[in-house]
C-alpha cells in the first residue's frame, strides 16, 4: 500500500482536526453515499449536503426554485414537503437532471460535513468502489476512511466497503504494518466480500430498510462498480470530477 490508510468506524470516532490536510473518503452505503453517487450519474448538477432542515431552507432561499430540489430523510422517511427521500432509486434522470440537490440525511450528510478540514473529500460506495481505489492509489498523504455508521453506531455495511477499499489498495495482501482500523476492515471484507448483498440484508440498518421498503435499495446498493465515477465535495458542493464518467 503506497500510503497509510486508517478507518474510523463512525462519523463521531474522530475530532474534526484529525482530518486536517488528509484525503478523506466518506463511506455511507445505506444509503446517502449511494444516493449521492446515483444522483450525479443521472445528471444532477451537484449535491449540497446539509446538516439540518434549517440550513436546507436557507440555501434553497438563495437559489432559483426551478434549479434545485430539496431532498432527504428523517428517520429514514422522506421529509414532509421535500421532493425526494433517500432511496437512490428515486434519483432518476427525469427527476434530477440539471438540478442541484440539497440533501439532508441522518448520518451521511453529517459525516461529509464533519470532514470539512480535509484536503479532499471523496464519497465512496460499492457502486463506485473501483474508481475510488484508482484515485487513492495516487494519494500522497494519509487516507482516512470515515464510515458514516447509523445513529452514532458502527454500521457493518460501511466497514465492509472500507475493507473493500483497503483490500483493493493492498492487492489483497496485508504486510502487517497497516493500522488496526485497516486490518479490521480488511479482515471483514476478506471473510464476507463474496456476499455483499447478504451482509447488507442482515445488517441492522438493512433489516430496518427491508421492513419499511422491501429489499430494493439493498439490492441496488450492493452492486459492485456499476458507476465508475468520483464524487468529490468541494466548496460545499459534491460534483463528479472531470474524467470520472
Ligand atoms: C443516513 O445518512 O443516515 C442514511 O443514508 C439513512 C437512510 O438510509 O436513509
Amino acid at each position: 500500500m503506497a500510503t497509510q490508510v486508517d478507518v474510523f468506524s463512525t462519523a463521531h470516532a474522530f475530532s474534526e482536526d484529525e482530518l486536517k490536510g488528509k484525503v478523506v473518503v466518506v463511506v455511507d452505503v445505506l444509503r446517502a453515499g449511494s444516493t449521492i453517487t446515483t444522483a450525479l450519474v443521472n445528471g444532477a448538477r451537484g449535491v449540497i449536503p446539509v446538516a439540518d432542515m434549517g440550513e436546507a431552507s436557507k440555501i434553497a432561499g438563495n437559489l432559483d426554485s426551478s434549479n434545485y430540489l430539496l431532498c432527504g430523510e428523517h428517520n429514514g422517511h422522506r421529509i414532509d414537503g421535500y421532493k425526494l427521500g433517500n432511496s437512490p432509486l428515486e434519483y432518476q434522470r427525469e427527476s434530477v437532471e440539471d438540478k442541484t440537490i440539497i440533501l439532508k440525511t441522518t448520518n451521511g450528510t453529517g459525516a461529509i460535513r464533519r470532514s470539512h478540514l480535509a484536503k479532499k473529500v471523496i464519497v465512496a460506495t460499492f457502486l463506485n468502489l473501483g474508481r475510488v481505489i484508482e484515485e487513492l492509489e495516487e494519494a500522497e498523504t494519509e487516507v482516512l476512511l470515515v464510515c458514516a455508521g447509523t445513529r452514532n453506531r458502527l454500521a457493518i455495511e460501511d466497514i465492509l466497503c472500507a475493507g473493500a477499499i483497503v483490500y483493493g489498495l493492498t492487492g489483497g495482501q496485508l504486510d502487517g504494518h497497516e493500522t488496526d482500523g485497516a486490518k479490521v476492515a480488511y479482515s471483514l471484507y476478506e471473510k464476507f466480500g463474496d456476499n455483499i448483498y447478504d451482509v447488507l440484508k442482515h445488517s441492522n440498518h438493512g433489516e430496518w430498510l427491508i421492513n419499511e421498503f422491501g429489499d430494493v435499495d439493498i439490492s441496488f446498493c450492493s452492486k459492485l462498480n456499476q458507476m465508475p465515477v468520483l464524487p468529490v465535495w468541494k466548496e460545499g458542493v459534491i460534483r463528479l470530477v472531470d474524467g470520472s464518467k
